[in-house]
């Protein structure tokens, strides 16, 4: 095991987001041998847990939440002796001298010689503080270790605040220690966007505008915003998913392919999509972007809450549940290709999925078959649930004359035995004990991504007359959707939880 000693710092600590996913990614990690040989967490935030108090919540929380569960009651203590806690209030100056002095006798006890990564899972106004008071006590400095610093989103909440976030982490900090994540990045599939691309020869010679007709990344949610209202009522689906999450597929899915597999160069092929993007101005705004808030529904019998019923959602609140985009690439590669991207809340169902269509035969020589909408060759990268690729494709229907029909030839990851999808928390986690910053946003890429979104920010925000459509929750969201997709029959396609899915 190569990976240095170390201590991971989890700031927010009593939080959700280390319950659910952090200690229990780091479980499996554990269960996996794949944590260095000496490693400790040290949890910080204000609720008064004690060291043990703290280890028998996260308890709860592994057994809840990890992929690979303990085995017995042994293991999971065993695990749990690697678990520390600090009390500190981490908006005041004078505690961290307290941090200094605990990770000083970690060190000292485990052989960690220093190595630190600091979690942020703080709300995002302690990004800006958390990291200054570190570096004030010298826990930015690298001298013969290492020291990085991991923040999750919102990066800022527009394109200022984003250049300011940078510019005062820069101040201490250099590009390289610090680690933006955006968990989609640390989906197995997600990844398995690049295998796809360039470890197979066929794809590549077809994924251009003189093969494909256009590109729908959907990003689909059951859930409504749960208990979140306070953040997302201001946030909403744009910035929520757009501007991180479905801006890092469309890079995967557009991105020439790189020299070669390591950070560098996989983040300047991004970055230059990032900078091909056509800036939306003007009529785009309105032509290019459908936007909607959910409305209460009854479905299947049961009552779902309309989003201004949502608490601490304001009563007349225009914030976008929902968001479709048509977008250009102004490239060689992909000149006046439409990109189509999707996202909402309470829609029928969840599913992330890329679809590539493909330009029809040149001559349709069976005539009268098949038609329905979208009857094109599709691509379907289904990143969850059901994992898997799928290609439609047409074949004839046995018996006399012509008749054709849209097949799907399929892979999902579910028919492979013994083989466990680790969460995307547990590959970022590993990654960033290893230096890896291929899965990480830099902030070349975080602005571009701000840069691009951020027009329609200011045309929402300027213009209250900008339409804004009522769904009912549980449906596919505004129905006007579809007249963004060029094209006769066409429209967007409506997946539904198996990726083989013959009716879309
Ligand atoms: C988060 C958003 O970044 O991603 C949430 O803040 C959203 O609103 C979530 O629900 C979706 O992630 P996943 O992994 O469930 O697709």
């Amino acid at each position: 095991n190569k990976i240095a000693n170390q201590i991971l710092i989890i700031f927010g600590a009593s939080g959700d987001l280390t319950y659910r996913k952090l200690i229990p990614a780091i479980f499996d990690l554990y269960k996996q041998n794949s944590l260095p040989e000496k490693f400790s967490v040290l949890g910080v935030s204000r609720t008064p847990f004690t060291d043990d108090s703290f280890r028998e919540k996260m308890k709860e929380g592994i057994l809840k939440f990890s992929g690979l569960k303990p085995e017995n009651e042994d293991e999971l203590n065993k695990f749990c002796n690697i678990l520390h806690y600090l009390p500190i209030n981490t908006a005041e100056s004078k505690d961290y001298s307290q941090l200094t002095l605990r990770l000083d006798e970690i060190d000292k006890n485990e052989n960690t010689q220093g190595n630190y990564i600091f979690y942020l899972s703080t709300p995002p106004s302690l990004y800006g503080v958390i990291p200054k008071y570190l570096a004030a006590e010298g826990l930015n400095i690298e001298n013969n270790c290492f020291r990085r610093i991991i923040i999750e989103k919102p990066f800022g909440t527009d394109l200022k605040s984003a250049i300011e976030l940078n510019s005062i982490l820069k101040e201490d900090y250099k590009e390289e220690q610090i680690y933006r994540i955006d968990h989609y990045l640390g989906k197995e599939t997600v990844q398995n966007l690049l295998v796809t691309r360039f470890a197979n020869g066929i794809y590549e010679p077809l994924w251009n505008r003189n093969y494909i007709h256009h590109v729908e990344i959907t990003a689909a949610e059951s859930i409504g915003i749960e208990n979140r209202g306070g953040y997302y009522d201001h946030s909403g689906a744009l910035r929520d998913m757009v501007q991180n999450h479905l801006m890092q597929l469309l890079a995967l899915v557009a991105m020439e392919p790189p020299m070669s597999i390591d950070a560098t160069s996989i983040r300047n092929e991004k970055l230059k999509v990032f900078q091909a993007l056509r800036p939306m101005k003007d009529d785009d705004l309105f032509k290019n972007v459908v936007r909607g808030q959910y409305l209460p529904s009854n479905t299947n019998g049961n009552y779902y809450k309309g989003y201004r019923e949502e608490k601490d959602v304001a009563k007349d609140s225009r914030t976008e549940t929902y968001v479709a985009l048509k977008l250009f690439i102004d490239n060689w590669r992909w000149a006046d290709v439409p990109f189509y991207i999707r996202t909402g809340k309470r829609l029928p169902t969840r599913v992330s999925e890329i679809v590539i269509h493909f330009r029809p035969a040149p001559q349709n020589l069976f005539p009268g078959q098949e038609i329905h909408k979208n009857n094109d060759n599709q691509l379907i990268l289904r990143i969850q649930p059901d994992e898997g690729v799928s290609f439609q494709t047409k074949m004839k229907i046995p018996g006399s004359g012509y008749r054709v029909k849209n097949v799907n030839m399929d892979f999902h990851y579910s028919q492979l035995h013994n083989v466990y999808l680790p969460d995307a928390y547990e590959r970022l986690l590993l990654d960033c004990m290893m230096g890896d910053p291929t899965l990480y946003i830099d902030s070349g890429a975080l602005e571009a991504t701000w840069k691009f979104v951020q027009p329609l920010l200011d045309f929402w925000k300027n213009n209250t007359e900008a339409p804004l459509y009522g769904y009912p929750a549980g449906s596919w969201g505004p129905e006007n959707a579809d007249r963004l997709i060029e094209g006769e029959n066409k429209s967007f396609r409506y997946p539904c939880k198996n990726l083989s899915n013959d009716e879309n």
